[in-house]
């Protein structure tokens, strides 16, 4: 059975928007920026939270895809209120979508999901894996002080200091990592293959800047924000427990609907009483604490 999903076209249609694609740019290895014109979804979106996307008309394919809202941009002139998006072309959206020109129209709905919630600590360290950067780059600014998200005023607790890690396979797949400079954080970079930053994995990344910043990392002074595969973050949350610093990921599970009707997106959490249960990770995320997720459901009964 097909999950009940929004669609550009028709039913529950009141909440999807034929948005503008004002530009669209390849900006690294198989990976596209693309501004949307959308005044509604840039006004409200708060870091960590995201949008599902179609391509209007088309039913190939018929589900759309969640995207991590990357950045959103104040009207300027006659441009309206606009966000960005950055994508790995991986399968048939992505494809299809790397082919559309400024001009066309996607169909979007959102902001969608919890978005992120780190406590309030002196430093803020941000940890992204492939393209998991595109979940972080607004709160890192947001928690230094050099924007401001959503649609009423935020109460935030601002980091003296916010720090970028970003692992990928080759230097290829690293993006405009002058947002996250140009904002006031410190960056690192990994790749497995040596040709950018330190050779090894976010992990090996995190233990070199302990190594180096020891105070830097003190549990109480300093939390974690992590996007990217699932077994790199599973790596950084076990790295944080041996660390003592809380840590919060947010999942790329794959999303039918993106509102809480299919079902297809849920993670095993656990429940304050000791036990577990699935979540959606549309609705109760993308965001977790790290310590709360059961990565591997096959082995939670041992756990519970
Ligand atoms: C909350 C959320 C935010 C996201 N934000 C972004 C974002 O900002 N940018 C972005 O590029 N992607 C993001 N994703 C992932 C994105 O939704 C998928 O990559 C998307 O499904 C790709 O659609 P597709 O039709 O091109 O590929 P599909 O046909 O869905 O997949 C093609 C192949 O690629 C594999 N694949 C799909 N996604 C991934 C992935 N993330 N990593 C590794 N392999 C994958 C699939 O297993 C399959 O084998 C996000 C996911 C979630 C849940
Ligand atoms: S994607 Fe449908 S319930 Fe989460």
């Amino acid at each position: 059975m097909t999950p009940a999903q929004p669609t550009a076209e028709g039913c529950h249609s009141s909440n999807v928007r034929r948005a503008r694609i004002l530009a669209h740019r390849q900006v690294a290895d198989g990976t596209f920026r693309l501004r949307v014109a959308c005044p509604e979804i840039a006004a409200t979106a708060v870091p960590g939270q995201f949008v599902m996307v179609r391509l209007p008309g088309r039913n190939d394919p018929l589900l759309a895809r969640p995207l991590a809202v990357y950045d959103t941009f104040p009207a300027d002139g006659d441009t309206p209120a606009s966000f960005d998006l950055i994508y790995v072309v991986h399968g048939r959206f992505t494809r299809s979508l790397c082919s559309e020109a400024a001009g066309a129209d996607v169909a979007v709905w959102g902001p969608l999901g919890n978005g992120f919630s780190p406590p309030a600590v002196d430093h803020l360290v941000l940890v992204a894996g492939g393209i998991g950067q595109t979940a972080l780059l607004a709160l890192g600014k947001e928690r230094l002080g050099a924007a401001t998200y959503g649609a009423s005023p935020r109460s935030i607790a601002k980091a003296k200091r916010v720090s970028f890690l970003w692992g990928a396979r080759t230097a290829g797949a690293f993006s405009d990592l002058r947002d996250f400079e140009s904002a006031g954080m410190e960056t690192h970079l990994a790749t497995m293959d040596g040709s950018a930053g330190h050779h090894g994995t976010v992990v090996d990344l995190l233990d070199a800047c302990v190594a180096n910043d020891p105070d830097g990392f003190r549990s109480g002074t300093a939390a974690i924000a992590c996007c990217g595969p699932e077994p790199m973050m599973e790596a950084v949350a076990a790295w944080c427990e041996r660390h003592q610093l809380p840590c919060q990921v947010s999942l790329e599970t794959p999303m039918a609907c993106g509102i809480g009707i299919c079902f297809t997106c849920v993670a095993a959490v656990r429940d304050p009483d000791g036990g577990w249960d699935y979540r959606r990770t549309c609705i109760e995320g993308p965001v977790f604490d790290a310590e709360t997720l059961v990565w591997h459901p096959s082995d939670a009964d041992v756990l519970a």
